[in-house]
């Protein structure tokens, strides 16, 4: 049977994490091995040539599962029939430039993106964002597209979560494929708050098993939390094999469904769920099927965790204050 492509969006394609990404997407580690894909690369008009150039060394590859790539500077273009978008593209934070200036500038380029997802995108879009601040150029993106779904709509903290599982590995010398129901709760950014006290290691509960806060305190949560920042200070670019490798990671899972008895963590539109105000897109865990997702609920959120949870929230509930008052939601 042959299978119709699903087309896969993906903006600020000439950039560092989307060179690490296209190749993945093309060879089937984002849908899977058996789906062929279009890709949509987006970029300003500068850097077209660029991608062009990244669409060249794709042909080269010879991929079985792609089926054709387009190149174009125009949003409306990129995103019309878009089944999956990975919105990567974003303005950075520059010398001298305020909080304020980095929202407003973003808002410039998520708000008419999520205005091209609502007027072109297809019925069953699914949205990625990676650009940072993520959680809320998500949220812009959301607000500029009232006729999709808002739950459509999630920011990556995958990243965070792989980070996490990762620190713990290393601490415990477990196998990294022994560690489940990890979660990243809150904002991308270092307020975050990646939980152990749910998660397993070999089917002992984590917390228990390393039986030190303060180590969770003065370690773990900071390299966490602080490991992007890190990155940039060793590598001099931030992070972006590690980045392309998080969205594929997420976008597969939201597709292909989570592991029994494991979830994953995801930025997604808050129902309300564990006090988080209804609409900041903040990091839940989440289990997956069917290409839906769903909050795990009923988590006994502990003391330890309470204060750090919504401290991440109230972050997100600031960004989100700031961006309205822009006029950017
Ligand atoms: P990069 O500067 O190498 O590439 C960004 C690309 O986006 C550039 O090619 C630029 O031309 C393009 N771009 C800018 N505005 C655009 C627009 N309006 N439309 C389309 N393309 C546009 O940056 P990068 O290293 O690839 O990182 C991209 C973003 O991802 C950054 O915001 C970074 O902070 C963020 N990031 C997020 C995570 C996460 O875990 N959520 C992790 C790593 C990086
Ligand atoms: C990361 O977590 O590696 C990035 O979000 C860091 C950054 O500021 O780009």
């Amino acid at each position: 049977m042959t299978r119709t492509p699903v087309n896969v969006t993906v903006t600020g394609a000439a950039g560092q994490i989307g060179y690490a990404l296209l190749c993945r997407i093309a060879s089937g580690h984002l849908l899977g091995p058996d789906v062929p894909v279009k890709l949509r690369l987006l970029e300003i008009t500068p850097a077209l040539g660029a991608a062009q150039g990244t669409a060249m060394e794709l042909d080269d590859c010879a991929f079985p599962l792609l089926r054709g790539i387009d190149i174009t500077d125009d949003p409306n273009v990129a995103f019309d029939g878009a089944n999956v978008a990975l919105l990567v593209g974003a303005r950075p934070r520059t010398k001298g430039m305020e909080r304020g200036d980095l929202l407003e500038a973003n808002g410039g380029i998520f708000k008419p993106q999520g205005r091209a997802i609502n007027d072109h995108a297809a019925d069953d879009i699914k949205v990625l964002v990676v650009g940072n601040p993520a959680n809320t150029n998500a949220l812009i993106a959301q607000a500029a597209a009232p006729d999709v779904p808002a739950e459509r709509f999630t920011a990556m903290t995958r990243l965070d979560h792989n980070r996490a599982i990762s620190q713990l590995a290393a601490k415990t010398g477990a196998a990294v494929s022994d560690i489940k129901r990890l979660t990243i709760w809150g904002n991308h950014s270092a307020t975050q708050y990646p939980d152990i006290f749910h998660a397993e290691i070999a089917g002992k509960n984590a917390a228990e098993l390393i039986g030190d806060e303060a180590w969770l305190a003065d370690a773990f949560i900071p390299t966490v939390a602080k490991r992007g920042a890190a990155i940039i200070e060793a590598r001099g670019a931030s992070s972006a094999a590690s980045a392309a490798n998080a969205a594929i990671d997420h976008v597969h899972t939201w597709v292909n469904g989570t592991a029994d008895g494991d979830w994953t963590s995801m930025g997604i539109p808050s129902d309300g769920s564990y006090g988080v105000p209804e609409g900041l897109i903040s990091s839940f865990p989440v289990t997956t099927k069917d290409g839906a997702y769903e909050i795990v609920q009923g988590l006994d959120i502990n003391e330890f965790s309470r204060p750090r949870i919504d401290a991440s929230v109230q972050e997100l509930a600031e960004e989100r204050d700031a961006v309205r008052a822009l006029g950017l939601i």
